[in-house]
């Protein structure tokens, strides 16, 4: 049996008895040195894919300079206007998009900055209404993509370019801000050529491990926030995990690994709290490319409970057996609120009066998890104090470090993407894009047309 850690006890991140029925502690001990050799394997830069273990450091590098200049920025750009447009898509919005939502205030957030995401999608009603609302209205644009290509975000920079060479005319320049590689690409060029404030994505951070670089920490500012304390989460969980303080990492990677080899191939990240949707969609990104190749992989899939439990609840429960599932678990609420007691009881509430929302919360989490794990579905919890910057940043890097061992375990490279070319080439193809003549005509040939 793995050595206990104060993990396995009450100030524990990381909950996995209720897989224990359906692997044996021994099926994750066995992967355990297997993990702890991934591990070195990633600080020693001796994986697939090491050329893009920057992220590992991120937190150190993360210098005063570069803090300081983006505080700046962001203060700058508030002045200028209280929008701003990030366009991003994938790692380049992921990342910043879950942590303003984790921090912000559910309703009302926009009264000092608005911070809106752009260039994710093709939809042409999204780019209409949001043009049409930004038409009489002073805004930034913040344009995020490390190959400076990407054809969604290339798409929608054009758009609020124009929009913001109408408003502005020459001093359009002073709104844009383009986060992307240091030495080549589109976006690089045109910000060299038109004079925009640029920040670098690192050569060696790829897109999904970028959320502790400009690409995730700049809009976080934008917005107002504190991203030195994201910084210093995640340096003092790489310190925890490189220094076997913590292994919730490894032990987590080795936990969904054992349960995969039994044949749980999918793993739904679940929270029961309405701000760490986004944080779920980060999650699937990482996850999802870093492990999803070769035939291989843990398919990610997102809920929100308690409100998916009225919908997927029913399959999670009793549909085909094949689900695992983790809580991320927050432990205090930024508020509170108590039940109130009705004399009448005309809706039978008043067991719960008294009670504050987050007890009846935490026992529908608790009651689910039993009733999943009752119901065949292995689940884990990892534990969050409270949804703060510094909590935040100790769990991305969690999960990062988490995937980099947990595709090493399934024998992948976690640090490409080889498979997210193919729909690109055929609508490039479809499009008509020079250079994809070839593939127009297979196309044409296989009748893919019609
Ligand atoms: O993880 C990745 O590399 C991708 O998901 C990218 O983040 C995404 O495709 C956006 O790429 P770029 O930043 O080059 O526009």
């Amino acid at each position: 049996m793995m050595k206990k850690t104060d993990l396995d006890t009450g100030k524990m991140d990381l909950d996995y008895k209720h897989t224990l029925t359906f692997i044996s502690p021994e099926e994750v001990d066995v992967l355990y040195p297997e993990a702890v050799r991934a591990l070195k394997n990633l600080r020693e830069r001796k994986t697939a894919g090491s050329e893009f273990l920057g992220w590992l450091d991120l937190p150190l590098r993360m210098g005063e300079v570069e803090l300081l200049r983006m505080e700046r920025t962001a203060v700058r750009l508030r002045k200028l206007a209280k929008i701003t447009i990030v366009v991003g898509i994938g790692g380049s919005y992921l990342g910043s998009k879950a942590v303003i939502d984790m921090l912000s205030p559910n309703f009302g957030c926009e009264e000092e900055a608005e911070v809106i995401f752009a260039g994710y999608n093709l939809g042409e009603d999204y780019m209409y209404e949001l043009l049409a609302y930004l038409e009489d209205r002073d805004f930034n644009l913040c344009v995020i993509s490390k190959s400076g290509t990407t054809t969604e975000p290339a798409v929608a920079f054009r758009f609020f370019r124009e929009l913001l060479e109408r408003k502005y005319s020459k001093k359009a320049t002073e709104h844009i801000v383009a986060v992307t590689d240091e030495h080549r690409g589109m976006l690089h060029d045109m910000a060299v050529r038109e004079g925009y404030e640029t920040f670098v994505v690192p050569d060696d951070v790829g897109g999904r491990y970028s959320v502790l670089s400009a690409v995730g920490l700049l809009p976080v500012a934008v917005a107002g926030y504190d991203i030195r304390e994201i910084v210093k989460g995640a340096a003092d969980m790489r310190n925890d995990i490189f220094n076997g303080k913590n292994d919730a990492a490894l032990k987590y990677a080795c936990v969904r690994n054992a349960l995969y080899r039994k044949g749980f191939c999918v793993e739904i990240l679940a929270n029961f709290h309405p701000k760490l949707h986004f944080l779920a969609e980060w999650w699937k990104q990482l996850f999802g490319e870093s492990e999803g190749k070769e035939g291989k992989g843990i398919f990610p899939a997102t809920a929100d409970f308690t409100t998916d439990l009225h919908s997927i609840g029913q399959y999670i429960q009793e549909g085909r057996r094949m689900l695992m599932e983790t809580v991320v678990s927050v432990e205090k609420t930024g508020c509170r609120l108590f039940i109130p007691f009705d004399t009448e009881d005309a809706d039978g509430l008043n067991y719960m009066g008294g009670k504050r929302i987050d007890e009846v919360n935490k026992m529908a989490e608790l009651g689910t998890r039993i009733a999943h794990k009752e119901g065949g579905v292995p689940n884990m919890s990892i534990k969050m104090p409270a949804l703060t910057p510094y909590h935040i940043g100790r769990l991305f890097y969690f999960f990062e470090i988490a995937c980099g061992i947990s595709g090493q375990l399934s024998g992948v490279n976690p640090f490409d993407q080889p498979g997210v070319e193919a729909y690109k080439k055929n609508m490039f193809a479809l499009l008509g894009k020079p250079g994809y003549e070839e593939e127009s005509e297979r196309l044409k040939k296989n009748a893919f047309y019609e």
